[in-house]
């Protein structure tokens, strides 16, 4: 008798997650009935606007229910363009467009356009986990940059610069930042656009948390280095859009055919509802505005309370400046961030991320996009573990 077929070389190059552990520990105390709080998740928890929903039904009665262009509609291309140009003063025709199933595609088509085989990745650290894992599989090597948590995990630009080596060609930045809530200052980006220039490496910018920004400035690193910039965004964040599954790309032309190439071989388009959707998001300024400025309100009293709240309890935990992260320094619960989650879980009952997959060691990630009044429960949960106040 033979054993269960085997994978594919990628398929078992993809790294277990060390969330996996946690997660899978909350859903079985959810099934065995206890009432646990997850602050794991990367999601809004606020409903898509009505007016995006119902350009949605709209486009479903319209008809609009078959295949678009690959690099999505023209209407919804030349919207991105002109909201590139108004938000970001990035100028990206709308070839130089493309619309994706959401960012997560949009990256993983960046990668495998640009990327190959023996190629260095430079990451800021602690990163994204999705970006060494997809870095990874076009063959190419993820090289972590670290950051320090007294410079509010800003990038040094001398640190990344040390980093470079003959075989370096992309840069990954992500500004607000997943998990750290870090936005990288003017004079910084543009250090880091001049070293990009003088390397002649390809900066690949996720800038999907843009509009969640609280005491800093976002912008965009494309107005500085334009040739050798992709700026990647998407719906799913600022929207409250994650199901619709809408990601976007701008950038050199010849780099945007290459991940269209790619799509028409994968998944051809992003969905047409979803497309007429996120049209009516980026046209229809005024209620999409007030929607995103309500967010990004309710977003800063959350994070005011759970950073107070965890430094009260004797948890070192930095301001972020933009996106709905937290990272809190476990240490005083245990050394060992996976055990500290651990014990969070099993003592609190609040699931959270430990720090591990992102290069975070002895800290774990909470979500606070999540309702003020779960968020003073799991203050009042975690106040009697070892180590808290
Ligand atoms: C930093 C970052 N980029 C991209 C994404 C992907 O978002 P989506 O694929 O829903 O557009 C996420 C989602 O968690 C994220 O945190």
């Amino acid at each position: 008798m033979s054993g269960p077929f085997t994978l594919s070389a990628r398929a078992l190059s993809l790294k277990p997650s060390a969330t996996v552990a946690v997660t899978s520990r909350a859903l079985e105390l959810r099934r065995a009935g206890v009432d646990v709080i997850s602050l794991s998740v990367g999601e809004p928890d606020f409903d898509t606007p009505v007016h995006i929903r119902a350009a949605a039904t709209a486009a479903i009665e319209r008809g609009e229910t078959r295949y678009t262009a690959v690099n999505g509609t023209a209407d919804l291309r030349e919207a991105i363009s002109e909201k590139f140009r108004r938000e970001n003063g990035l100028v990206y025709t709308p070839d130089a467009v493309t619309v994706t199933s959401g960012g997560k595609q949009a990256l993983f088509n960046a990668f495998f356009a640009l990327l190959s085989p023996g190629d260095e990745v430079l990451i800021p650290a602690p990163y994204w986990v999705s970006y060494p894992e997809m870095v990874a599989l076009t063959g190419a090597v993820p090289v972590p940059v670290p950051t320090r948590k007294e410079a509010g995990f800003v990038l040094d630009p001398e640190v990344l610069e040390a980093h470079i080596t003959p075989r370096t060609r992309m840069v990954v930045l992500n500004s607000p930042g997943n998990p750290t809530g870090a936005v990288f200052p003017p004079d910084v980006l543009q250090a880091v656009a001049a070293s990009a220039q003088r390397h002649n490496l390809m900066i690949v910018t996720d800038e999907i948390y843009e509009h969640l920004v609280y005491d800093a400035e976002q912008v965009s690193i494309g107005r500085y280095a334009p040739d050798h910039t992709l700026t990647i965004n998407g719906a799913s964040k600022a929207y409250a859009m994650t199901g619709w599954r809408i990601g976007y790309a701008g950038g050199p032309r010849h780099v945007i055919q290459a991940m269209n190439a790619f799509q028409s071989q994968s998944t051809s388009n992003a969905s047409s509802v979803s497309q007429a959707a996120a049209l009516a998001a980026l046209t229809q300024h005024e209620a999409t505005n007030r929607f995103v400025a309500g967010a990004r309100e309710a977003y800063r009293e959350r994070r005011d309370m759970i950073v107070a709240g965890l430094r009260a309890l004797g948890l070192p935990t930095p301001t972020p400046q933009g996106a709905f992260y937290v990272m809190a320094d476990t240490t005083l619960i245990h050394p060992d961030e996976l055990e500290a989650a651990g014990r969070i879980l099993d003592e609190a009952k609040v699931a959270v991320v430990p720090g591990t997959d992102f290069g975070a060691p002895g800290q774990v990630r909470l979500s606070y996009a999540t309702s003020l009044e779960k968020l003073h429960e799991v203050l009042r949960r975690l106040a009697p573990l070892p180590g808290s106040a």
